[in-house]
């Protein structure tokens, strides 16, 4: 998303220093260029090592790097070289500075010679931010045409509680995305995503699940967020991470739970996408102590779970997009459209099972997506990755414009 973006990221002399660290971390994984450069009161808080190894290039706080080598760092030459400026932390001290153009270091000289776009995540304690110096600071840096990332109620490092927590470094490169990417296919479009097996519980030490992986959910939801959107991921129990920050995990165990989650979300989404492999039936009841063993043959009573995709399809509004996947062994094409219409869906994606390399637990697929009025299309053996991105181009061209 950010791929050969150039982003100088200013730290100051705030506790919320350690964040920024994992501010260009995240940057860095978007595929930008960081260079970072630290005031001197940020060295009081943070080492220039962590960033310079982050960043993978060096970290500048002052204008020689060794005093005595009659090298100097250019600040013009850097300032220019920016795409766009994030200043994270943002202290009050260093606020004040850039309202009044207070050039007195190396980070001001940087800041005051960039023609590219600043953003600015401030970080104090309450009382602080809620000086009306303060106000009137960012006041103007607003009307500089900089955009102000506001920080977080919560617990400060005072111990206070209040606004002045900087934002999360997640929601920073959500801003820094939104600014590069408006033009992103689901730019402001919420995504459900359901992933991985269902666990059944029997007793307090068994359960039935399946060999679902998640690995085609998870791929679907990185996707989705690559191409812009805000993808709630509902998933079962997988051994799996997100990493895209767009993505908000829901971690569940039964279909029960997932169907909560589902529903409870749903209503706010514009699409989901049903990648689960949700259990069709559960024991009736679960035992309260470890179910001793006892004769030769056993038989457990199951009842119907909830069919989420079905819910939901019965939920739908005019606005919404419904997409499932069908796992068939036999007449592939006719159980799977049926599915679809049975549960409203706008498009299902029929894995086969047919085909070495294709289904539970590995990293391949091969899929075929069917709309309504008997139309689809067949697609080779993929990476799960690829095939996530074929099925996101077509959940693109379903939304409505
Ligand atoms: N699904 C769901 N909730 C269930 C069962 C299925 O949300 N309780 C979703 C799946 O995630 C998938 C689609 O419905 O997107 C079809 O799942 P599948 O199990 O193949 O369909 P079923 O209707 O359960 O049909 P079958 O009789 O083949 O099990």
């Amino acid at each position: 998303m950010l791929h050969g973006k150039k982003i100088i990221v200013g730290v100051t002399g705030s506790i919320a220093a350690y964040k920024a660290a994992y501010l260009v971390r995240l940057l860095v994984q978007y595929g930008a260029e960081v260079k970072v450069v630290l005031t001197k009161g940020a060295l009081e808080f943070v080492t220039p090592l962590t960033f310079s190894t982050l960043s993978k290039n060096p970290v500048h706080s002052d204008f020689t790097e060794n005093k005595d080598s009659g090298v100097w760092v250019n600040h013009v030459d850097m300032a220019l070289w920016a795409d766009m400026m994030i200043v994270a932390p943002l202290s009050a001290n260093t606020l004040s500075k850039m309202a009044h153009g207070q050039c007195d270091s190396f980070f001001m000289a940087v800041y005051m010679s960039t023609r590219c776009p600043i953003m600015v995540a401030p970080a104090m304690d309450h009382d602080m931010f809620m000086h009306g110096a303060t106000a009137e600071n960012l006041q103007k840096l607003k009307s500089f045409g900089h955009t102000v990332v506001a920080p977080n109620e919560g617990e400060l490092a005072s111990g206070l509680i209040g606004k002045g927590r900087m934002a999360e470094p997640e929601q920073i490169v959500l801003c820094v995305r939104d600014y590069f990417g408006g033009k992103q296919p689901l730019h402001g479009k919420h995504v459900l995503v359901t992933a991985g097996p269902t666990y059944e519980s029997i007793d307090p030490v068994r359960f039935i699940g399946n060999h679902s992986s998640g690995k085609m959910g998870f791929a679907l939801a990185e996707e989705l967020a690559r191409q812009g959107a805000r993808v709630t991921l509902v998933t079962g129990p997988v051994q799996l991470r997100a990493i895209d920050p767009m993505i908000t995990r829901v971690d569940v165990q039964s279909a029960d739970q997932m169907n909560s989650a589902c529903l409870q979300v749903f209503p706010i989404c514009d699409a989901a996408v049903m990648a689960a492999a949700v259990a069709d039936y559960k024991p009736q009841q679960i035992a309260d102590q470890k179910i001793k063993k006892g004769e030769q043959t056993w038989s457990l009573a199951m009842t119907k779970t909830p069919d989420i995709a079905a819910a939901l399809g019965k939920m739908k509004q005019a606005h919404q997009r419904l997409v499932g996947f069908a796992l068939e062994t036999e007449h592939e094409v006719e159980h799977a459209t049926g599915k679809m219409e049975r549960k409203n869906m706008d498009m299902i994606v029929l894995n086969s099972l047919q085909h070495e390399g294709a289904g539970f637990g590995t990293d391949t697929n091969k899929i075929t997506l069917i709309w309504p009025g008997n139309k689809m299309e067949e697609f080779g053996l993929k990476p799960k990755s690829a095939v996530a991105h074929d099925i996101v181009t077509a959940i693109v061209d379903l939304m409505p414009s």
